[in-house]
């Protein structure tokens, strides 16, 4: 195997003697066979090390810092509890992901509620279960919380999310902290400062902190540094004449290396970037120094997760392309087609096969652009080989979906040479049991 694929792997992955891929000590065609494919693979001190990593690199710069998971990543019962054994706070957009979190008694005051229109449903599910902040999002959210605060007789503290006008250059799909976006308040249009007196002057509400989110996956420092520089000196004169801000939250968006062409920077960068553009804003305007939130999702689960497919139908057009189908495809893993994000390829059975030649990996979804790698070199495949796509760990269960009434994949923790079934794969009756016939 390539020594650069072991960046993007789990951490501990191998090739064993006979060619295959071993991950979490687990030999992952052995995995295939027992728990069938498509399969979504975790490794368990991945997730730990990325989690603790986080919360070192920040606390070492920034002492009242926190780390919260970003749990549209991926979320389940079993790793929100692995969220709280790590010490993570968490931040859900749902109630769904509420749901998971309480399933497993997640703190509430550790958990922070985003999201651009929570309805009043989740939003007084949330307050019951004694959610610590919701970011507020919207001016329509802001009264909607108050009154239903106010109808429980209770003061819900919030976080007002702002949109600071600053490009992450990222995918224009995934960019939130531009003008041009739905979320958050703009502090260029004059809707920042409203919304903050407009939260100022509700009964029921107690605006803790400033949040903003520029998307994801950002790869440069810059657009961290200048958005937190910027948002604190329009935030200061505020916070001179009464505005207690605790916290602030320059949101997640940290890169992982999809590709072993394409590393992310350190943590550590990260780390020193946003505590160094924090303290020195605050100084420069002689305002206390808040508790720092960072959020980050993609960061922690995605390099933890292999996806594992079976290769199905072959189909070669000469002179044009071969076609290499496997058992998965969008449903599990939306990526490439909504985002056309890159991933590398591995035959997992074949790792010590040298002959490579040039294929289209696609899935089984009746859509052309069911492509989850468009030119991969592999080991000449046969039907019956067991494909691994590393770094799979983040938004593609997620994101997954029932297209074409494909059963979503089971999903897997492996740890230290054994594995456990955290998520069943789902069967037909799944796919129906919301249906009413007669
Ligand atoms: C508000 C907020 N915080 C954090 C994240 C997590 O981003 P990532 O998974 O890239 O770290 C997102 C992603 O959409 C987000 O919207």
């Amino acid at each position: 195997m390539d020594s650069k694929l072991l960046n993007i792997l789990p951490m501990g992955s191998a090739i064993g003697a006979n060619g295959h891929l071993i991950v979490g000590g687990c030999d992952v065609v052995e995995l295939s066979a027992k728990y069938g494919t498509p399969l979504y693979v975790y490794e368990e001190s991945t997730i730990q090390v990325m989690a603790e990593s986080f919360t070192q690199e920040f606390s070492k710069r920034y002492s009242n810092s926190r780390v919260l998971y970003a749990s549209k990543a991926y979320i389940n019962p079993a790793i929100a509890k692995l969220s709280i054994q790590l010490g993570l706070g968490i931040d859900i957009v749902s109630g769904g992901e509420l749901a998971v979190a309480a399933s497993m008694d997640f703190p509430p005051e550790d958990i922070f509620f985003h999201g651009n229109n929570k309805s009043r449903i989740e939003i007084s599910e949330a307050i019951d279960y004694g959610v610590g902040q919701f970011v507020a999002d919207s001016f329509y959210e802001i009264k909607l919380i108050n009154e239903i605060a106010a109808d429980r007789n209770q003061i819900q503290k919030v976080m007002l999310r702002l949109s600071p006008g600053i490009d992450g250059h990222t995918h224009k799909k995934t960019t939130t902290g531009i003008l041009d976006t739905k979320f958050g308040f703009s502090i260029e249009t004059g809707d920042a400062l409203k919304a903050i007196k407009n939260i100022q002057n509700c009964e029921n509400l107690d605006l803790t902190g400033i949040h903003f989110h520029l998307g994801s996956p950002i790869f440069e420092m810059e657009p961290y540094d200048l958005a937190i520089r910027s948002v604190i000196e329009f935030l200061s004169p505020l916070i001179k004449t009464g505005f207690d801000m605790r916290d602030f939250s320059p949101g997640g968006g940290f890169a992982v290396g999809y590709t072993s062409e394409k590393l992310p920077p350190k943590i550590s960068e990260y780390a020193e970037t946003i505590s160094r553009a924090l303290v020195e804003s605050c100084d420069k305007f002689d305002i206390p120094y808040p508790r720092l939130l960072v959020e980050p999702g993609r960061s922690i689960v995605a390099r933890a997760g292999v996806a594992l497919y079976t290769v199905g139908a072959i189909k070669e057009i000469p002179g044009l392309r071969k076609y290499v189908s496997v058992d998965g495809g969008m449903g599990d893993n939306i990526r490439p087609a909504l985002y056309d994000s890159k991933y590398e390829v591995i035959v997992a059975n074949k790792l010590n096969d040298n002959d490579k030649e040039s294929v289209r990996v696609v899935g089984k979804y009746c859509e052309t652009g069911d492509i989850l790698a468009p030119k991969v070199d592999l080991p000449i495949c046969s039907s019956g080989d067991v494909i691994a796509i590393p770094v799979s760990g983040a938004y593609g269960m997620s994101m997954s979906s029932n297209y074409n009434l494909n059963p979503r994949p089971a999903v897997v923790m492996v740890s230290n040479g054994k594995s456990k079934i955290i998520r069943r794969r789902e069967t037909y009756a799944d796919l129906m049991r919301c249906d009413q016939f007669e």
